[in-house]
């Protein structure tokens, strides 16, 4: 670490940027010295109340009392927020920027359009008997209509469950029993990189085992043939036609749910992260304002799926609520060619450009001529997130695709978090490659060892936030429980992220990654208990231990020791079986990289795994595998690390 690479703000982005250093200090200091008088200030100047709040914040992070409420006794509807407070100054401007899997695909949407389309579908909702705090699962591919789906739910009240399409049928099963949805919005099926999803034929799949589901609504995407249930499909478009574009917001309380987001944990099946109205409406909205330095008319980019988190705040609440034009992209970053990005990026003229480091990697892979052949003379501004960015492709990103003129923000946060917590302003912040540098305003960001203590100055440990932001989610749907036990447990006082991080001499802050037994593959978080869960399923399997390995392009690749049962016969057609298995249990975003076979896993005489040694062999880091002494079996090791599966 003696020679730090530091890159300073040019002087053109500070100029027009909305925050400078001074501004930014000034700004942060008050933020934590006087966080109710802060927020309130940002409450009233980003979000439309209809009726204001008694308290900004009223929390404890103590597990015995935990609660986190923010601007209680407030009213606002997110959906007019996004779309009707607009319609004056903005209804003929692009809400929604739509680019197709196929290139020659592509279409705008204006305030005005999106609005009547959220309304009539808020109709729609309404007759098929959805009412304020129901719950609705949306599985759909990357068309605006699955916007339309979300904002509809706010606009009643109704608390959304956006499923990720690239989910199996029994993770959409399993998520809309867990939230009880009796409504589905889905399409006949999704086109990425010219391939379909079947869409409607996994949530057909996936409603055999959901009675309660009474309403499927399909939006016709390919037009392809598909079955069809005339007592519970109706046809989006068919619904529409009869729809009026007539429809009151529901008058909201800040505090009523949102959405809930299904996200994996180090234990047990994937939670529901409960997000409320108006704390993380005002928390979409600044951050998406400052962090990416949005200035009215740009046009900006996030290449997320509004299947995750970050398509949430990032693509649809966020720019939304700020007026903003916002891009949608229904493709993959290598369809028709590896140059695909950075042709959206002209043909489109995008000035800000968010994306993950996975992306960046894969392109890196296909050498710089399919970036250089384009322009990008559009862009002011980069962005990543989801997973550490490795210097050498921030380093790509920064000198390749941004010509060493504009600005990166590393941008981390959690499904959790609602927004980013810790990151670069571009007008502000000196960049480190590889660090995400600095908190946000009102964030204070803590390191604290494995004993408890809180570390100080430059230091690497857990990194804990120790008080709340506007953004944070409320609680896990169904069970608050969980929330206490997985969040504020481990530090009492303190929401505990599960990542590591170390914190340098200028109180930059680097993520390490997770500290926990959750992966984090291409971007997707996936709880090492899940695939071990759809392993153990298969009937020749008696038990199977999976850890995360370093993958050149995926970050980390996911790495299972299997022990069969006595008497199977391990081979080349089993593992293929295996690899399926969990395809088909959680989705082809977990395809195993590596199946190795072991007769024995490496246990504590209490049966405990002890995963820090599998963790070691799957990165091949043999020399120091630490203490064996306590295994009941050391031997199993020798067989473990002789049979090791290079991925
Ligand atoms: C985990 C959260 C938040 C949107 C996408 C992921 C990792 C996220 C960064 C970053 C290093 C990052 C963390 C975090 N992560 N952004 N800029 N640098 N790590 O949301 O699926 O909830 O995953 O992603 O490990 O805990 P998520």
């Amino acid at each position: 670490m003696s020679e730090e690479k530091i890159y300073d703000v040019p002087a053109d982005v500070v100029r027009r940027a909305h925050i400078d250093n001074g501004k930014y200090l000034e700004m942060y200091e008050r933020s934590v010295k006087d966080p109710d008088g802060f927020w309130a200030e940002q409450a009233r100047a980003f979000v439309t109340w209809s009726k204001p709040w008694s308290q900004v914040s009223n929390w404890s992070y103590d597990a015995k009392n935990l609660h986190i409420k923010w601007f209680e006794g407030g009213k606002l509807n997110v959906s007019w927020n996004c779309l009707d407070r607009h319609l004056e100054k903005r209804g003929n401007q692009t809400a929604i920027l739509w680019e197709g899997d196929d290139p020659r695909e592509d279409k705008k949407i204006t305030y005005r359009e999106l609005h009547a389309e959220v309304c009539k579908l808020a109709n729609v909702l309404k007759r098929r008997g959805v009412k304020k705090g129901d719950r609705v699962c949306i599985y759909m591919p990357m068309i605006p209509e699955a916007a339309a789906a979300m904002l509809a739910c706010a606009r009643i009240g109704a608390v959304h469950s956006v499923v990720f399409g690239g989910f199996s049928p029994e993770s959409l099963k399993d998520r809309i029993l867990d939230s009880d949805c009796r409504v589905v919005i889905t399409a006949d099926e999704g086109v990425r990189g010219a391939r379909k999803v079947p869409l409607k034929a996994n949530t057909d799949d996936a409603l055999t085992h959901c009675p309660n589901v009474h309403t499927v609504i399909v939006v016709r995407r390919t037009g392809d043939k598909i079955a069809w249930d005339a007592r519970r499909d109706v046809w989006y478009h068919e619904q529409m036609a009869q729809s009026s574009a007539d429809c009151a917001p529901e008058e909201m309380d800040a505090e009523d749910p949102l959405f809930i987001l299904y996200t994996s944990g180090s234990t047990g099946k994937p939670k529901g992260v409960l997000h409320t109205t108006g704390g993380y409406l005002v928390y979409a909205a600044i951050t998406h304002k400052l962090i990416f330095d949005y200035h009215d008319g740009d046009i900006y980019w996030c290449t997320a799926d509004v299947g995750w988190v970050t398509g949430h705040t990032y693509i649809v609440y966020g720019p939304l609520c700020n007026g903003a034009i916002t891009l949608m992209f229904e493709g993959v970053p290598t369809y028709p060619n590896a140059s695909r990005f950075w042709e959206v990026i002209d043909k489109h003229k995008v000035n800000i450009f968010y994306t993950a480091p996975t992306a960046i990697r894969a392109l890196m892979r296909e050498g710089e001529a399919p970036v250089k052949r384009t322009s990008r003379q559009s862009l002011k501004l980069l962005g990543t997130v989801g997973e550490p960015i490795n210097p050498e492709a921030w380093e790509w990103y920064y000198h390749v695709v941004g010509d060493a003129r504009v600005p990166i923000v590393d941008t981390w946060w959690q499904t959790e978090t609602g927004g980013i917590l810790i990151t670069p302003l571009p007008g502000a912040t000196r960049l480190k490659p590889g660090s995400a540098t600095r908190p946000f305003f009102g964030v204070m960001p803590a390191i604290m060892d494995d004993k408890g203590k809180l570390l100080e100055g430059e230091c690497s440990g857990n990194l804990v936030i120790t008080r709340p932001w506007p953004g944070q989610m409320r609680t896990v749907y169904g069970d608050h429980q969980r929330f206490v036990d997985t969040y504020f447990r481990t530090y009492p006082g303190m929401y505990f992220t599960g990542d590591g991080a170390r914190r340098d001499k200028d109180g930059y802050y680097w993520i390490t990654g997770r500290v926990d037994d959750v992966l984090n593959v291409s971007g997707h978080r996936l709880g090492t208990a899940e695939v071990e869960s759809a392993l153990v399923l298969h009937p020749t399997v008696a038990e199977a231990a999976v850890v995360g390995c370093p993958h050149a392009i995926k970050g980390q690749g996911i790495y299972c020791y299997v022990t069969l049962k006595v008497g199977v016969e391990s081979s080349e057609a089993l593992r293929k079986e295996l690899v399926q298995q969990v395809r088909k249990e959680i989705g082809p975003m977990a395809t195993p990289d590596a199946i190795q076979w072991a007769p024995g896993l490496p246990k504590t005489r209490s049966g405990k795994i002890m995963r820090r040694i599998l963790r070691k062999i799957a990165a091949n880091e043999l020399d120091n595998l630490g203490d064996t002494t306590t295994l009941a079996d050391p031997s199993v090791v020798d067989d473990l690390i002789r049979n090791r599966v290079r991925s």
